[in-house]
């Protein structure tokens, strides 16, 4: 999704300005663009340098036509309205030039803006609903950016996160949000702002986390924050700890595999984070835990497989009814919520337009709300009653890996406090305690899965199946493949086989069987016997020990034993690994999948 940085100040390591905006765009690149662009008020004039594709093609521009300056605006765009071009990209301008805006969101009454201004003599040049912006900011400057932005803001319906610079206003910047993340980070002698953490790390560690319906006006030695009325808003910094390294490579062909790597570690650190001498302290949630009749899940994408996963686990465990949606279904379906439901969303950014709207309506029935995000100081985070963190540090890929493990053990470490029986809860805090270790064991053998995937990486079709939590994990291992490798998967659950989708399967199918549910083997042999019968290759992924699928499948991938309810964080990263390499061996970049935006803030 777009990404929107900004600087105004002393500039850093001999850095210029343009060199400064380019260093945080090329750190929102993994959230998905295509086109980018700069503005800096340089010598009494906006300067607009702009590029359709890659950071590159605007760097090339910036050398060739540089900027200087202390104050500037930049911009990943991922197009919404108007194809990806030079003209569509951001930042865009009034009519003289002098006010230059980027803008994450959507502006939903673009179209009357559009007409209203036109009718005012007003001529556009882009296809782009955010142009708008800039010549109603135009419309209502009289010598005050905050005020004229104030202004314009009330005749905008959307969401967004904007940055606005102006020549009369040299070291200004001035921001506002709706919907849309909109962080700044606070420096020595100059102040920044983006639209998420990552840019800044390498400027400060000192961030205040917009809300919506405020407006911020940044100069170099101060940032003010207002309400829409004009109020000044005391909003508190908060301290980031996040360390540079963990959001670099570090030696890494791709964030990707680094990120798949990391889980042991992630996942240890999740857990550590709320259990002491391996007792589970979950705080405040304890309680809120204790009083649930019934649970409901919802998430998007990979967040929502986590939630699919809780599902088994929770209703096995408590035998508590857990209901799970996908936060797009769920906001618009007038879905029967009561005050009595323990609410959980889970959300690695803690930014996805659909799963705030689904928190809202739990807001609104009076709900208990769980977060699970990975982001501290998230919009998710913000308006949650709870919330645990997934420890997995910035998660940089666009497929997300580390961020779903670590989810897993949120929900897990959930599902013990939700569990009554305390003897199971013991067995099943200690088995937690081991996931790091086994995840370990499985990432140490990422060699056999690259060679799998150099044999099978070239099938047409690959088909994901499995009973219970195999079939959630079945889910998450279709999606990861087909976000980054494009090829055509599915998930299905496997006693669903013979209902459809056996019709599919030929010589150019892959079927990947996840067996970890040992009451359940009988059944997945069959199903594997019946896709191997019409020329299908198979991969079992079951657990160390049982040879039961051995001459069977004609690939058995053994994972550590462990309860099958968990055994989802293990067999993912099997998948995980077959995906990235199958990108890897068609010649994909998996760090930046086509299509795709790390961040989904719009709908
Ligand atoms: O930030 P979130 O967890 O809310 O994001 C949800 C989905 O957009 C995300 O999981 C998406 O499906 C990823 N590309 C999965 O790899």
């Amino acid at each position: 999704m777009c990404g929107i940085v900004g600087f105004t100040g002393a500039m850093v390591k001999s850095q210029d300005i343009s060199s400064i905006l380019l260093d945080c765009l090329s750190k929102l690149e993994y959230r998905g663009y295509d086109s980018a662009g700069i503005a800096v008020i340089s010598n009494d004039r906006v300067e607009v340098r702009k590029a359709k594709g890659r950071l590159s093609n605007l760097t090339s521009l910036v050398e060739r036509e540089p900027v200087s300056g202390f104050t500037g605006i930049g911009h990943t765009r991922w197009a919404t309205h108007g194809e990806p071009s030079d003209i569509n990209s951001h930042p865009h301008t009034n009519v003289s030039g002098d006010i230059a805006v980027v803008h994450n969101g959507i502006i939903e009454n673009h179209v009357a803006m559009r007409r209203w201004l036109e009718g005012k003599d007003v001529t556009f040049r882009s296809e782009t609903d955010t142009e708008c912006i800039a010549h109603l900011i135009d419309f209502y400057y009289e010598g005050d950016l905050v005020t004229a932005l104030s202004k314009t803001l009330q005749k905008l319906e959307g969401s967004y996160a904007l940055a606005v610079v102006c020549r009369n206003e040299p070291e200004n910047i001035v921001v506002a949000r709706k919907d849309c993340p909109l962080i700044i980070g606070r420096g020595e002698g100059n102040n920044l702002l983006a639209s998420d953490v990552t840019p800044l790390l390498e400027y400060t560690r000192e961030v205040q986390y917009l809300d919506d319906n405020q407006v911020a006006k940044i100069t170099p030695e101060k940032v003010e924050i207002l309400d829409l009325e004009g109020n000044v808003i005391d909003l508190a910094v908060s301290h980031v700890d996040w360390d540079l390294q963990s959001a670099q490579k570090n030696g890494y062909e791709h964030f990707m595999l680094k990120e798949i790597c990391e889980q042991p570690y992630a996942i240890d650190q999740t857990y550590k984070a709320r259990v002491y001498g391996e007792k589970l302290d979950l705080g405040e949630i304890t309680k809120t835990v204790k009083d649930a009749r019934r649970v409901v899940i919802v998430g998007c994408g990979t967040a929502y497989h986590a939630a699919v996963v809780a599902k088994y686990a929770i209703e096995h465990y408590s035998r508590l009814p857990v209901e799970v949606d996908v936060a797009s279904e769920f906001r618009y379906r007038d879905p029967l919520v009561t005050e009595d439901d323990l609410c959980i969303v889970i959300s690695q950014s803690g930014e996805t337009a659909d799963t705030l709207q689904a928190m809202r309506i739990f807001k609104e029935k009076g709900a208990k709300i769980i977060a699970i995000t990975n982001v501290v100081g998230s919009t998710v985070s913000r308006v949650a009653d709870h919330v645990m963190y997934t420890q997995a540090g910035p998660e940089i890929a666009v497929a997300s890996t580390k961020a779903f493990t670590t989810q897993l053990m949120c929900v897990f470490l959930l599902t013990c406090a939700l569990t009554k029986d305390e003897q199971k809860q013991k067995e099943m805090m200690e088995e937690l305690s081991t996931l790091s270790q086994k995840a370990e064991a499985v990432v140490c053998r990422q060699e056999e899965i690259q060679r799998f995937a150099a044999r099978q990486f070239n099938k047409t079709k690959v088909f994901y199946f499995g009973r219970q939590s195999d079939f959630a994990i079945s889910l998450e291992s279709a999606l990861k493949l087909k976000e980054i490798s494009y090829t055509h998967s599915e998930a299905f659950a496997a006693g669903e086989l013979k209902h459809g989708p056996i019709a599919l399967v030929d010589e150019n199918t892959l079927v990947v069987a996840s067996c970890c549910h040992p009451k359940l083997y009988d059944k997945m042999d069959s199903n594997i016997k019946e896709v191997k019968a019409r020329g299908a290759k198979a991969l079992a992924i079951t657990f160390e020990g049982n040879d039961a699928f051995e001459g069977v499948a004609d690939e058995v991938f053994q994972i550590p034993k462990t309860d099958p309810y968990f055994a989802p964080m293990l067999s993912v990263i099997v998948t995980q690994l077959y995906a990235y390499y199958c990108s890897v061996n068609r010649g994909n970049d998996p760090d930046h999948p086509r299509n795709l935006a790390k961040s989904v803030t719009v709908e």
